[in-house]
């Protein structure tokens, strides 16, 4: 099992090609009433769309093994688990000794780890991690946090406009999350171009949490936003991490960069370069951060490897089934990830 959290703990389970995915989300209070219809909604978010994701289509439906009672919380760890129906392992015979560039293939056997469907760095486990997480968005709502995410970039297209809150939740309706219905043309575009020329794009998904009192959050390494990146890296193919503006703050003067506090009915910042946090604790103002992540790494081109049986270079053409994107099915991901990190901070009193 992998695990996260101190107070409220997650932990995924199974592998993209056993009988389930699953998690275990221990610590929320006993009696919270858990909207099952919601966490539908969210896994669905994940699910690829036809054209811009893999041809693997999964029921997904969660089924609670325990820690539910008639949708209420017993106070025992809650198990939801999901089955895999849909496995093709014949497709992932080879990359035991032909190992996929760009994918964990080669370190992971070179551990003994088995990759038929991925193994454990297979995207399927994060089925588990919006259902676990889906549940722990229900709990920190309740101190009025929530959380949205959409897609910033795909490949060459980038959506410019400064986003809210609002719009990033509207990017629901759109197959790939963008925050309009140009934006999701183009976007479907850059994926569908990329997918028919055997090759793969990657982007940016942009996630936005509103809610957070001033001064909420750990210190140091508990800093929500250390812990934030250290789970954001939990997904696999993420490749970076920015809150605010990020890396571009390091080019401003600080006069520039530094968000002023003025008082109107309560304390404000009157930009937000920083994201929302300082000292890794909320100012108060939208907490605001970015992932990037890469290209799917299996594509159908033919790519240079090595034969682990016989120490030699060979090349590989991946075949089966395979988003040639993530970013559309991954701002569930991280929200829901997000929600996790707080909902554990919230447990552990920061
Ligand atoms: C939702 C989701 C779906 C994914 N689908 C695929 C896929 O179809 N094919 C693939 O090669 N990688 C896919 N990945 C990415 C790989 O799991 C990831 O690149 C690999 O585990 C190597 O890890 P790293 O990219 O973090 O280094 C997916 C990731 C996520 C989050």
């Amino acid at each position: 099992m992998y695990q996260m959290g101190e107070k409220i703990k997650f932990a995924l389970y199974g592998s993209s090609h056993g009988p389930y995915v699953g998690c275990i989300l221990e610590g929320l209070p006993a009696g919270m009433k858990v909207n099952l219809e919601s966490v539908s909604k969210y896994i669905s978010l994940r699910k690829p769309q036809s054209g811009i994701g893999t041809g693997r289509k999964e029921d997904d439906i969660p089924e609670f093994v325990s820690g539910l009672h008639n949708g209420i919380t017993d106070g025992n760890p809650i198990d939801i688990r999901i089955a895999n129906k849909n496995i093709r392992s014949s497709d992932y015979s080879e990359y035991n000794y032909k190992p996929r560039p760009g994918h964990a293939d080669l370190p992971a056997v070179a551990k003994g780890i088995d990759v038929v469907g991925g193994g454990p760095f297979s995207g399927r486990l994060t089925a588990a991690v919006v259902a676990g997480g889906s549940v722990a968005r229900q709990f920190v709502k309740q101190k009025n946090i929530e959380i949205s995410a959409f897609t910033r970039s795909i490949g060459s297209v980038k959506d410019v406009k400064e986003r809210t809150f609002r719009d990033s939740l509207a990017s629901e309706i759109y197959a790939t999350r963008a925050c309009s219905s140009f934006l999701d043309v183009d976007m479907r575009e850059e994926i569908e171009t990329a997918a028919e020329m055997g090759d793969s794009v990657g982007g940016v998904t942009e996630c936005i949490v509103t809610g957070l009192p001033i001064g909420f959050g750990g210190i140091r390494f508990n800093a929500l936003d250390s812990e934030i990146a250290r789970a954001m890296f939990g997904i696999p193919a993420c490749k970076g991490i920015e809150f605010g503006k990020g890396f571009a703050l390091s080019e401003m003067k600080g006069s520039e960069s530094n968000d002023q506090y003025c008082y109107k009915n309560g304390i404000k910042t009157l930009t937000n370069n920083l994201g929302g946090l300082v000292g890794g604790m909320s100012d108060g103002a939208p907490l605001v951060f970015r992932c990037a992540f890469k290209p799917t790494p299996s594509i159908s081109r033919i790519q240079s490897t090595v034969d682990l049986r016989t120490d030699e270079t060979t090349e590989i053409q991946i075949s089966g089934r395979h988003d040639p994107c993530i970013v559309p099915r991954v701002a569930v991901v991280v929200e829901s990830m997000t929600a996790l990190v707080i909902a554990d901070q919230i447990g552990r009193g920061y």
